[in-house]
């Protein structure tokens, strides 16, 4: 039945190994859907909606133990640590091998062997790549059915011959007559999350949450793609991508990384506040760009829906993502209300007096802990996004004009800074820092280190990954989009935002674009290419001069005591940072240096 050579030996293998009570070859039929659902809710851990508000949709409660990435228990195994890098875990390819073997053996016992062919991309594209999922959580399986293209044209597409990334997911908790299942099974002390970067291989236990779980994310589109695509000289970024057009039609697409819960899917489902212009969404996660013929990178979006944080989406904040949930969805830790609909916390103003929380427990207003657990999902198709824009799976990808950085910066790092080179990009890409918030487990509000927002998702040395970007940069022949590093959560002194973000955002983006299409100024500083306090389109907006001036002015004493710390972070990299971002710092150095004299 299984024509691919390849997938046949493996899942004879997957089998001998995980020795499931039963073997599913997924169809991704609406039929198969419906059936995991009516499994997940006889085990008590799914409750269908209310049918008349939130038609064809779940609500689902995890394990408390198992609520998000795993950073600390995310390994990329390749031959050597240099290798991986020191902003990953490392551990032996071999060693891993026995322990996962060790795991995996007889872990499906008493369960069901899902077998889930997907495609990262619309299928045919050739920015596409397959992969195939075992798993024994039918909650994934529904998951991968709205986040990927899952079904027989994958099969079809592999062929005989065809390769496919080979993704091992088990929850960790084999039955046996003595072990009575739980609702949210799984295995938090024995968490592993494994990347083969050589072998293009991923292993995971333990866990079925989001992106520990659903492979085809972070694990396949991200730490294997990154290492496919320094090998095979394209880009796969933690990027979201839009398509901005202005007044008079014309368009442009802009890819933007920024890290976990900073507002990707906000800013890729934007409603401009300036007249005219639109913005639509083509993906909120992640970014895959592969050169076409003339020269130009051409992204897709790998995925097929939106796996966002729930709480702080409302009408307000995301009013397309509240309208592509309306139905067909499902809803992870997030709270129920007496209806049988679901509330988080940003949804409305005002929480409702009483609710059932995250954790199945009362709650109502006056308890001082959320409703909804600060990581809590929606999962829903893209293609029911009110603002999906219609190329979004076409098949060549989109032409990408400008590449946006981001942060969560309180201090020194300006509204927008335009980089003079593809290289001063890179460098800008390298330096993002931004205060921690619940996408991983660990202390919010902490400011770290996130190179191009790939930090916990790039599958090699960091160092080496830069050292790609510059290589992207020289090729021959390529037109490469404008780099700009953008900052939305400057605060002034009393802590207070100073940038009202989301819709406003729109103004930096018609900049960009007109930089884009060389109508727009700017005024070189020491830092990159600033627009000057007319620059930016403020018409309508509740902002005075001092603001404008204070959200875009060059920090030379800010910047100059960061970039010992920027010094020190390439030093942890053991002498493999390329050459061009010392030159970069050094040169920035210089540039503020002088400005500090002359302004003396
Ligand atoms: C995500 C993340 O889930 O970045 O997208 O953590
Ligand atoms: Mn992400």
């Amino acid at each position: 039945m299984l024509k691919n050579k390849k997938l046949a030996a493996w899942l004879e293998d997957m089998k001998e190994l995980c020795k499931p009570d039963e073997v599913v070859i997924c169809d991704g039929s609406k039929e198969e859907y419906d059936r995991m659902w009516n499994l997940l809710v006889d085990a008590g851990v799914a409750k269908k909606l209310n049918n008349e508000k939130r038609p064809n949709s779940y609500l689902v409660r995890s394990d408390p133990a198992d609520v998000a990435r795993v950073e600390s228990r995310t390994y990329i195994c390749s031959d050597t640590e240099e290798e991986a890098g020191p902003t990953n875990n490392w551990i032996e390819p071999d060693e891993m091998r026995t322990t996962l073997h060790g795991l995996f053996d007889g872990c499906m016992k008493g369960r069901t062997m899902y077998v889930i062919p997907f495609s990262m991309g619309p299928v045919g594209s050739p920015i596409a790549h397959i992969g195939v999922e075992i798993s024994d959580s039918p909650y994934v399986v529904t998951n991968m059915h709205i986040m990927t293209r899952v079904g027989q044209a994958v099969l079809d597409e592999l062929g005989e011959d065809g390769d496919f990334v080979p993704c091992v997911h088990s929850v960790g908790m084999p039955l046996d007559e003595e072990t009575v299942d739980v609702p949210w099974p799984c295995n938090p002390q024995n968490l592993y999350i494994a990347h083969f970067p050589k072998t293009r291989e991923i292993w995971s236990f333990g866990s079925g949450y989001g992106g520990n779980a659903l492979l085809g994310k972070k694990c396949f589109a991200l730490r294997i793609a990154s290492a496919m695509a320094h090998d095979e000289g394209w880009l796969a970024e933690h990027m979201l991508i839009l398509k901005l057009t202005n007044p008079e039609g014309e368009s442009k697409y802009i890819a933007g990384a920024f890290p976990s819960a900073c507002g990707k899917t906000n800013l890729a489902m934007l409603i401009p506040t300036i007249p005219g212009w639109t913005v639509e969404t083509v993906g909120d996660d992640i970014c895959w760009m592969k050169f076409g013929d003339d020269g130009q990178l051409y992204a897709i979006n790998p995925e097929a829906g939106f796996f966002g944080v729930a709480p702080g989406t409302g009408m307000d904040s995301n009013a397309n993502a509240m309208n592509t949930l309306t139905g067909n969805c499902i809803f992870t830790n997030v709270a129920e209300t007496d209806d049988g609909d679901v509330w988080w916390e940003g949804m409305t103003d005002e929480p409702p007096s009483h609710l059932i929380d995250w954790t199945g427990r009362e709650w109502n207003p006056n308890m001082d802990r959320p409703a909804a657990h600060p990581n809590a999902r929606f999962t829903v198709s893209a293609a029911q996004c009110p603002a999906i824009a219609e190329e979004w799976e076409e098949l060549k990808g989109v032409p990408i004009s400008a590449i946006l950085f981001g942060g969560r910066r309180a201090s020194v790092v300006p509204l927008v800074n335009e980089a003079q080179s593809w290289q001063q990009g890179t460098f800008f890409g390298s330096i993002i820092a931004s205060e921690k918030t619940a996408a991983a487990a660990g202390a919010i509000g902490e400011l770290r280190r996130d190179p191009m927002a790939m930090l916990p998702f790039c599958g090699y040395n960091m160092a080496e990954y830069w050292n790609h970007w510059i290589n992207i940069g020289q090729k021959a022949g390529v037109k490469l989009p404008r780099i700009y590093y953008v900052n939305w959560f400057r605060k002034d002194d009393e802590g207070r935002f100073m940038w009202p973000g989301f819709g406003e955002n729109s103004r930096i983006l018609k900049w960009v674009f007109e930089r884009c299409a060389g109508t727009a100024d700017a005024i070189e500083t020491p830092i990159g290419n600033l627009p000057g306090i007319d620059g930016l389109d403020f018409s309508g907006l509740d902002i005075s001069d001092d603001e404008i001036a204070t959200l875009l002015r060059v920090e030379i004493d800010g910047w100059l005591s960061e970039l010992p710390l920027i010094e020190d972070y390439y030093n942890t990299f053991q002498g493999k940072v390329p050459e061009e971002l010392f030159n970069e710092l050094a040169a920035l150095k210089q540039r503020l240096e002088e400005a500090k004299q002359e302004a003396a």
